[in-house]
């Protein structure tokens, strides 16, 4: 059976291990569609380590989201921190080390939810590989575009 989401959502959080590919196209992509949508919902991004703190998006992810009309080029890397779990109100995870990851620093009486981005996709495996190994951001960038478009026709309808 599907969890239900039942906060209102108005702040979402995507997180992966580094904050410069998976995680800034996931941002770019649905901040784009809540444009497009007129939605009022602020979307941010966040890596579970720290290696490239304050780094622009990897130029491989830069081209592919612009070639798509996302806009990230002015995002920088940043760590999630547990302070994160009060300012958002959904977090949804790159894959399932971040996930992992991500549950390890919650707040002891925090409530919010994290979600596996790719929980919104017909994908069997819920990991959303990644294209700092694979060098294939144009399938990320289809995988985000279908997860991203399923989430907001099933929460803002
Ligand atoms: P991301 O990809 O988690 O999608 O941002 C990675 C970026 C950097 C590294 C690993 C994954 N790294 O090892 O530096």
């Amino acid at each position: 059976m599907e969890r239900k989401i039942n906060k209102k959502i108005s702040k979402i959080l995507m997180v992966c291990l580094g904050n410069i590919c998976r995680s800034p196209m996931a941002q770019g992509a649905l901040e784009n569609m809540v444009r497009e949508r007129s939605l009022a919902v602020i979307v941010d991004s966040a890596g579970t380590e720290n290696w490239h703190f304050n780094k622009s998006p990897d130029y491989r992810a830069q081209k592919v989201a612009a070639s798509r009309g996302w806009e990230i080029s002015a995002q920088k890397a940043r760590q999630i921190s547990s302070s994160d779990f009060n300012n958002f109100d959904l977090i949804l995870a790159m894959d399932v080390n971040n996930l992992s990851n991500i549950e390890k620093i919650r707040p002891k009486n925090s409530k919010t939810s994290i979600r596996l981005l790719l929980e919104f996709s017909s994908m069997v495996n819920k990991n959303l590989p990644d294209p700092y190994y694979t060098n294939d951001f144009e399938t990320v960038a289809t995988l985000i575009e279908n997860s991203c478009e399923n989430f907001l026709n099933q929460y803002f309808k």
